[in-house]
């Protein structure tokens, strides 16, 4: 019987338990998405808190579009040895890290300084209303490979790994919803054709990182809004990323126009009941193909997570506000106090001067 605990392996990774660190912005990078020593021992807290596999905060993939602050960046090879220190450090502490490539796109609350953002069609992001420029086919070939390069140099630093982002409304996941993809060429109309840019960045990040690398991608089961990305275009996408060979998939849902209650991080998880919002989308997907799933949303419980992990073939359970208030909780949780986490999704995590949670004040 599968068990929290076991360890396992992910082309070629030791995980020594099925926790993840789902990808979390900390807003602690310099301005231009390099590490800094605070961000160090963050990351530093989650590795000696035995979680087994740390997924960074989303990094940014081209130097001149972020859709956030202090994220941190991989768009050249300035930040390589400090990337290495880190990575050295996690695995020092006998856990494994991957790094969450992301070009953003339309959904940033940034402010714009003329740059171009790109995204599938020119229309205004539903939350945002910051219009993208429509891609010419050269511009597309671009990002995929900045994409790659930016895979390249995480592999070079010594990252176990990386996780594609395309959830909750950024740049990749834009490409699936209809309202932000009008196009009619190749890449649009169709789900062959919509997910078409999704599978060429990971065929990109396959061939310049080799089949002995480990490849993630995050996705929305839905955006939960009208006319957007729906469950059967997310199982599109998994079925096919499994067909050419991805390693595990993270289900998530929501965009930042969707109401709070249908987003990612959701607001009042109070009771065993109201966690683990995407477990029947992600249940289904484990069902459909045979690459390892990992669910994220509302995991405060390990009786909620042994129980999917009982009933149903999810491999990986993925958390980011339990472990901002307790990096320690695997620790806590193998030291026996098995009492679920004393998050209380108030979502009050972020704040300009660093993303913390308003009971882990040391952070
Ligand atoms: C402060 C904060 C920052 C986040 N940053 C990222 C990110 O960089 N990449 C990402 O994929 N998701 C990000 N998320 C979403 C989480 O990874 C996760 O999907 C969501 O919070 C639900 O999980 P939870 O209930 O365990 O918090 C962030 C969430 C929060 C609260």
């Amino acid at each position: 019987m599968r068990d929290l605990f076991d360890s396992t392996n992910l082309n070629g990774v030791k995980l020594k338990n099925r926790f993840v660190r789902s990808g979390t912005w900390e807003q602690m990078a310099s301005a231009d998405g390099r590490l800094t020593d605070r961000l160090l021992s963050v990351y530093e807290n989650l590795a000696k808190g035995q979680v087994g596999l740390i997924i960074t905060s989303y990094t940014f993939v081209t130097r001149d579009e972020q859709p956030n602050p202090g994220m941190l960046g991989i768009y050249d090879d300035r930040g390589h040895d400090d990337y290495r220190a880190l990575t050295e450090m996690v695995h020092k502490h006998g856990s494994a890290i991957a790094m969450q490539l992301v070009y953003g796109g339309t959904q940033t609350f940034l402010p714009q300084s003329g740059q171009t953002i790109f995204g599938p069609s020119a229309v205004a992001e539903m939350a945002t209303g910051v219009v993208a420029k429509e891609m010419e086919q050269a511009e597309i070939r671009e990002l995929v490979k900045a994409f790659g390069d930016a895979a390249v140099r995480a592999k070079k630093a010594g990252f176990d790994g990386v996780q594609i982002h395309c959830a909750h409304g950024y740049f990749l996941g834009q490409w699936l919803n209809p309202h932000h993809n009008r196009r009619t060429d190749q890449y649009g109309g169709s789900i062959e054709n919509r997910a078409r840019i999704i599978l060429e960045t990971y065929e990109e990040v396959r061939s310049r990182c080799g089949e002995d690398y480990l490849i993630m991608l995050k996705i929305n089961s839905a955006d939960f809004v009208p006319g957007g990305a729906t469950f059967d275009d997310c199982r599109y996408v998994c079925k096919e990323l499994a067909r050419r060979g991805i390693d595990a998939i993270e289900i998530s849902g929501g965009i930042f126009a969707a109401e709070e209650s249908q987003r990612w991080a959701r607001p009042q998880v109070t009771t065993a009941g109201d966690e683990a919002y995407f477990a029947a989308y992600a249940a289904q997907v484990a069902e459909e193909i045979e690459v390892p799933v990992i669910l994220v949303g509302g995991l405060k419980s390990l009786e909620v997570m042994e129980r999917l992990l009982a009933e149903t073939k999810i491999e990986y359970f993925s958390m980011a506000r339990a472990l901002m208030t307790e990096p320690g909780l695997i620790q806590r949780w193998m030291q026996g106090d098995r009492s679920k986490s004393k998050c209380i999704s108030c979502n009050q995590c972020r704040h300009t001067e660093g993303n913390i949670c308003i009971l882990n004040r040391q952070a």
